[in-house]
């Protein structure tokens, strides 16, 4: 639903349970079929997932284990771990790079944030909900792009709030401008949340953008809920924001520090740290809205548990050397890297699996393929290519993927993008050249391995697609 079909709250006060045929079912549909793939001995490469294939780094599973084995047993305090906290003020956007041309005009001057002005929360997730419940009347209005992540969507819901869907093009990355944002305001408008580098794109916004992102919701008195789990995953330095600390994408505070009062930022270890499992993030913002998500935490899970704010805290503040696990396996630990950079490695290992990814997708005819400034997907248009594979739908083109390649990729459905593919490149160097290999044979026309979708048969001898029937319908959760 748009903004312009949406009725006003005042006028139907009920959340929206469907706020569009979008669903993080494909997601979910694929991971089960390339599971049960993997399960029947099948070799099977997931480029679906939302997350780094690598474990996490041993430097911060030993300091969880460490928080368990020194008596870190017993309740604390629900803010968080202050010492964790004041971590996350440390590393939230400070200083405009002076090398960053948007961002002259702008010197950063409101306060840094400190301890005070942060709440742990149980991953980044968890912190959007908390962030639109601490500004929301039941029943008001949140602009989320769309096509978009469908966990934006899940949280406007779990905060009783009503997602309107804002239009944006492949053009753009799939990311609003002002005026796209202008054009879908509501009287009920509330809030914004806006994810750069965004998930499925990867694109970041512009610091121009942001300024005016800023001037429009001073302007409308909005709240802008800068979603920033992947800010520290850039791959340009043209996107880079931060004078010091580690590089991150260029942010709305970068270029409007007057905002601060209007945002809040959330995030988390999960992408950056390969941590997604261990459930760690944060928001920051004003008082008002710090003290009505503590409040909450404390009424519901008191805190978030002392061993992975422990794990969370040695990311974010690692100063030793440190091994790291180079594939899926936690028990296979490789090559070992430098904690203090840890983030840095990382990036440097996304930027060649992206790189690699576009230029052999790109190559391929019916496949245009944008190179994304951060993130850890890319999300190429497949239309043409659909259409001489017979393909109707990318659903069933990533089933039939999956089918006959055993390469798991998300269908643009699951983002209300029909016509696209998500595929991950955050996974180790061999997994994305077997991938890459196989799409290639399987989408070169000329190739005698070129998909036939109508009469193919799936790997384990079932119906082509049978494996993976994908329910479109209401998300409620957003899987990654
Ligand atoms: C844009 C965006 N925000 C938030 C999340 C969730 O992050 P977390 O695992 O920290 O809850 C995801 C996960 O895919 C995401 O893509």
């Amino acid at each position: 639903m748009t903004a312009t079909q949406a009725p006003h709250p005042s006028a139907n006060p009920t959340p929206d349970p469907a706020p569009a045929a979008v669903s993080d079912n494909a997601i979910l549909a694929i991971s089960a079929r390339a599971a049960q793939l993997r399960s029947q001995g099948l070799d099977v490469v997931d480029l679906a997932a939302g997350e780094p294939d690598t474990a996490t780094a041993r430097f911060i599973t030993e300091a969880a284990a460490h928080a368990a084995l020194h008596g870190d047993h017993h309740y604390s305090s629900a803010a968080g771990d202050p010492a964790l906290r004041a971590a996350v003020a440390a590393q939230l956007p400070t200083a405009a790079s002076p090398t960053s041309e948007p961002l002259t005009a702008a010197p950063f001057t409101a306060d840094p944030f400190t301890a005070e002005d942060v709440q742990i929360t149980l991953g980044t997730k968890h912190a959007l909900s908390l962030a639109l419940g601490a500004v929301l009347r039941p029943g008001e209005d949140v602009l989320l792009a769309r096509p978009g992540w469908p966990g934006h969507t899940g949280a406007v819901l779990a905060a009783a709030g009503r997602p309107v869907h804002v239009p944006v093009s492949a053009a753009n990355g799939f990311l609003p401008t002002a005026a796209d944002l202008e054009a879908a305001r509501t009287p009920g408008t509330r809030a914004v949340v806006l994810a750069s580098p965004a998930n499925p794109s990867g694109a970041v916004l512009s610091g121009q953008d942001w300024a005016a992102i800023a001037t429009w919701a001073t302007t409308h008195d909005v709240w802008v809920i800068c979603d920033d789990v992947y800010a520290q995953l850039v791959y340009d330095t043209d996107d880079v924001g931060d004078v010091q600390g580690p590089a991150r994408a260029v942010h709305l505070l970068h270029v409007a520090p007057g905002a601060r009062q209007r945002c809040i930022i959330v995030g988390g270890v999960s992408k950056a740290y390969a941590m997604t499992g261990w459930r760690v993030g944060w928001l920051a913002g004003p008082p008002q809205v710090i003290a009505a998500a503590r409040r909450h935490i404390s009424r519901t899970i008191t805190h978030v548990p002392n061993i992975t704010q422990a794990a969370a805290l040695a990311a974010l503040t690692a100063g030793a050397t440190a091994e790291r696990a180079t594939n899926g396996s936690a028990d296979e630990v490789g090559d070992v890297m430098d904690a203090t950079d840890a983030v840095g490695q990382a990036v440097n290992g996304y930027r060649r699996g992206r790189d690699l990814l576009v230029a052999a997708l790109d190559a391929l005819p019916g496949i245009s393929c944008p190179t994304p400034a951060g993130g850890m997907f890319v999300f190429p248009d497949v239309t043409a290519a659909m259409g001489r594979g017979g393909w109707s739908s990318t659903v069933q083109m990533a089933a039939d993927l999956l089918e006959q390649t055993g390469v798991a990729v998300v269908p643009g459905e699951a983002f209300d993008a029909p016509g696209h593919l998500r595929m991950c490149f955050a996974v180790s160097p061999a997994a994305l050249a077997t991938a890459v290999e196989r799409l290639v044979t399987v989408l070169t026309p000329q190739s005698s391995g070129a998909a036939a979708p109508a009469q193919s048969g799936s790997v384990d001898g079932a119906a082509t697609g049978a494996g993976v029937s994908v329910a479109v319908n209401v998300d409620e959760g957003g899987a990654p």
